[in-house]
């Protein structure tokens, strides 16, 4: 079952484009109030995403997700065998020696650890050259990569700013360079699109509700939902103007209707 989802015509022609095999405007930003699909969007996107096209999803949303968790989510979310550097960074900076440890299950269930330590060793320039290894380390990983990869990151808002510095700096910066990834960061605040080492390969969406009547009535329709008042039209244009085009408040509505009765 499709979500139903009313209108972003814009934005979910940018994500298809996402998707092809080559794309100039690999970064897309969803930038909009509370409320207004954001979520609904990645949610409505991810369902058309071709099943081998791997996935990296984080949600920013509350403090845990710091910059040592986004790279073993990377981990997790990708094989081993595809991270041979960045695994033999960590290990290297960890003081152990041997690649041999990477392939151990117990290395791996305790990588999260691993980087968070590696990170958070030493003073302020030496955590921060030890993160540009990582980072380094993992893009070098990613460009090996045959196919289109999809990164998400909804709430950026919410994430710490040790984590908005990183996406919006290195992590960005390196993603321009690297063709095969594609990145949607999604947030009622986003990274500045004006950024002269990624800005030429993003694409803004600034959602703003949806407005037009028209564009609910197939929502009403696949929702089994019943208009009391005709003209349809008429009824939800009236709504959609007092609810100002808030999808959510317009959504809630919808879903108070009375269920269509089907026909016998
Ligand atoms: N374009 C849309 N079409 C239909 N419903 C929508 C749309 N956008 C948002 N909604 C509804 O509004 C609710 C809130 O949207 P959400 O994606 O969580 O907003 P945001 O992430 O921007 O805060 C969703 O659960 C959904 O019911
Ligand atoms: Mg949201």
């Amino acid at each position: 079952v499709t979500t139903p989802i009313a209108d972003y015509e814009g934005p979910r022609r940018a994500f298809d484009a996402l998707l092809q095999p080559t794309c100039d405007r690999r970064i897309l930003l969803l930038c909009g109030p509370s409320g207004t699909g954001k979520t609904r969007l990645l949610e409505h996107c991810l369902a058309r995403k071709p099943p081998g096209v791997p996935l990296v999803p984080i949600d920013l949303r509350g403090s845990t997700t710091g910059v040592a968790e986004i790279f073993s989510r990377f981990c997790f979310a990708l094989t081993w065998s595809l991270l041979t550097q960045f695994t033999a960074r960590v290990a290297a900076l960890e003081g152990g020696a041997a690649t041999r440890i990477v392939v151990d299950r117990n290395w791996q269930l305790g990588f999260n650890n691993r980087i968070s330590v590696v990170l958070h060793t030493g003073d302020e320039a030496s955590r921060g050259q030890r993160s540009t290894e990582l980072t380094d380390a993992l893009f070098e990983d990613l460009a090996r990569m045959t196919g289109p990869l999809l990164i998400l990151f909804d709430t950026f808002e919410h994430a710490p700013s040790d984590v908005k510095d990183w996406l919006r700096g290195p992590f960005l910066a390196r993603a321009a360079q690297t063709t095969t990834i594609r990145v949607v960061i999604a947030g009622q605040q986003i990274p500045d699109s004006k950024n002269i080492e990624w800005g030429h390969c993003c694409d803004l969406h600034n959602l703003r509700g949806v407005r037009d009547a028209r564009h609910w009535l197939p929502v009403v329709r696949q929702m089994q939902r019943r208009i009391p008042t005709p003209p349809e039209e008429t009824y939800m244009a009236a709504i959609c103007d007092v609810l100002q085009g808030n999808p959510l408040a317009i959504m809630n509505w919808i879903e108070a209707l009375e269920r269509e009765e089907s026909i016998a």
